[in-house]
């Protein structure tokens, strides 16, 4: 069987000859090499036989009676069916006129007999061949339409250009890249893409591309390109390199995705996502805010009732210590008399009642005379200092108001120290709280009273709070408040804020009586009183006690922040302010 023949299927070849010593031999020698072969004596014969069976190829006679070789061709190549069918005449016309009328009406080739067998197999052989190449390019040809359609549909711009030339130009464009660049295909022929870019070559991505065509690879990048129009597109490009059998890059594929719709989607959506955050970040500070007006506002309520409690006790307390402390003075007189008189009495009148002699050893005159006085004195201090406290009371009670004030704050922080007079003083477990006043010239300050005095009351009792807490490890150490006021300028801040170991809010210990110890230097206020405006005063409290941990710093001011125990710290005493 020949070699270069399809193995599957031997070739079915139809032999047409009126000659049965023709065909005898022919049939021989297309068997032996290895084709399948059909014997027809007359032309209507051949075309029944083809009708049946549809041939590889056919050896046709011309002159044979009845239907003569040229009609049978004529016939097959009218009909759709059969129009393919190689025909080879053979014959023993050797006139030209034979031969061209053979191939004019379809017949492939022409062999003239007598023939030689080895020329027969050669030229059919040859004939089948063509036929064979003829269909698979017939095949190659419906694929290539198929793909090229495919191409012409894509709506992704896809560009072909040719690598063996210098600077890569464009061999071909589909239709999708002139709808997305708006560029006619006739414009960018020959060209180099690189116009796609206008004047905004210097973007990053540019350099990836150039380094992969230096290097003749693939790679995908995401260009800004501009239309004819001017207009920029995002592109979400990538090339690929085609290379020849021998691996030599001869062209380069380039694939374009128009991705501005879908970047201005992402666009829209990051924006949008922001707004919601923003939103959402409104909501909850709005939300912060109402916690913390309500908040202030349960406080504030609490206070005026607290300070109209206070303003009560203090007035029902102020008159009884009133007639007490104006009493006192003639009191220590009138003792003072008497007892000159009984000590007089005691020298000219020699005592002889032995009654009145029991009697003076009873009650111990001698320790009376000596001890009423001061008894009367320490009477006349105790009235004095309840008076200052009233008088504590009464201011404290009487900032209650919403309204601002004009106030002297060293005045402010003295009344909250003295109302925390007793938590000062030693106890049995520590020394007295030093308070060391640093009180620079102030002037009134226009501020709400009311609200300032929670926030050094708070500050003030939470730095006890730590001083007794720092205590319970170091016994050996002096406690101490340090409090000191300044006036800044308007745009100057304190260096020191946030570096000191202030108060932070703490658990509150057991109380005993005990001394309080403390360094008061006189409260500087400034002579005319004005108030100064654009300057800030700055007051600092600082304690020696255990500090607020570095974490717990920031969240000070947090309302309902609180580090003490549930029902015993509010978490409002700074925000309050
Ligand atoms: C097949 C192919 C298609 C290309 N298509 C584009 C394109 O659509 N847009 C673009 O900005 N550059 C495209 N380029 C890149 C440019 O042609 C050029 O290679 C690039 O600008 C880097 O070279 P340059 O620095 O000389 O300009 C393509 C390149 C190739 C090989």
């Amino acid at each position: 069987m020949n070699s270069n023949l399809p193995s599957v299927a031997k070739p079915d070849i139809l032999l047409v000859d009126d000659n049965p010593k023709n065909l005898r031999l022919l049939q021989m020698m297309l068997n032996d090499a290895g084709y399948k072969v059909r014997t027809i004596l007359n032309g209507k014969l051949a075309l029944r036989a083809v009708e049946i069976v549809k041939p590889d190829l056919i050896l046709l006679d011309i002159n044979m009676p009845g239907m003569d070789g040229y009609e049978v061709c004529q016939k097959l190549k009218s009909q759709e069916q059969t129009v393919d069918i190689p025909i080879i005449f053979i014959s023993a016309l050797n006139d030209i006129y034979d031969k061209v009328k053979a191939f004019e009406i379809g017949g492939v080739d022409y062999i003239t007999k007598p023939f030689e067998v080895q020329e027969v197999l050669v030229r059919v052989k040859n004939q089948l061949l063509i036929c064979q190449q003829k269909k698979q390019l017939q095949e190659k040809n419906e694929q290539l339409q198929l793909l090229e359609r495919a191409i012409a549909a894509s709506s992704n711009g896809i560009v072909i250009t040719d690598a063996k030339k210098p600077d890569n130009p464009v061999i071909y464009v589909n239709p999708g890249f002139e709808q997305i660049t708006g560029y006619r295909k006739e414009e960018i022929m020959g060209k180099n893409c690189r116009f796609l870019q206008g004047d905004d070559f210097t973007q990053p991505a540019l350099e990836e591309l150039r380094q992969a065509i230096k290097q003749k690879r693939a790679c995908d990048v995401r260009l800004r390109n501009y239309r004819q129009d001017g207009t920029l597109f995002w592109n979400d490009f990538s090339i690929s390199p085609v290379r020849d059998s021998l691996g030599t890059l001869t062209h380069y594929i380039g694939i374009q995705r128009d991705i501005t719709a879908l970047k201005q989607a992402e666009e829209a959506l990051r924006k949008s996502e922001a707004q919601f955050r923003d939103k959402a970040q409104e909501l909850e500070l709005t939300l912060d805010e109402l916690k913390s007006a309500q908040a202030q506002l349960v406080q504030k309520a609490k206070m005026a009732s607290l300070g109209q409690l206070l303003a009560g006790v203090a007035h029902e307390i102020n008159n009884p210590v009133g007639f007490i402390y104006s009493n006192i003075e003639p009191a220590i007189g009138y003792v003072q008399d008497l007892l000159e008189l009984i000590a007089l009495y005691q020298k000219s009148e020699p005592l002889t009642s032995g009654e009145i002699k029991n009697k003076i050893q009873d009650i111990e005159l001698d320790f009376i005379q000596e001890d009423f006085p001061k008894l009367l004195a320490s009477i006349q201090e105790g009235a004095s200092r309840i008076m200052k406290i009233v008088l504590s009371l009464r201011h404290f009670s009487h900032h209650n108001e919403a309204n601002k004030k004009s106030v002297d704050l060293h005045q402010e922080i003295e009344t909250n120290l003295m109302i925390l007079g007793n938590h000062l003083k030693a106890k049995s477990h520590r020394g007295a709280i030093e308070v060391i006043r640093e009180y620079g010239e102030l002037p009134l300050v226009e501020c709400y009273p009311s609200e300032l005095n929670q926030v050094f009351m708070n500050i003030l009792s939470n730095a006890v709070d730590a001083l007794e807490e720092k205590m319970l490890e170091n016994y050996s150490l002096t406690p101490q408040i340090r409090i000191s006021t300044e006036v800044v300028k308007a745009d100057e801040g304190d260096p020191e804020i946030g570096r000191r170991g202030d108060t932070g809010t703490r658990r509150r210990g057991d109380e005993e009586m005990g001394e309080t110890k403390e360094t008061i230097p006189n409260s500087q206020i400034t002579k005319d009183k004005q108030q100064t405006t654009n300057n800030k005063v700055i007051i600092r409290i600082t304690d020696n006690g255990t500090g607020i941990p570095l974490q717990l710093k920031q969240r000070v001011f947090d309302p309902f922040f609180t580090t003490k125990p549930v029902g015993k710290g509010t978490g409002l005493g700074l925000s309050i302010s």
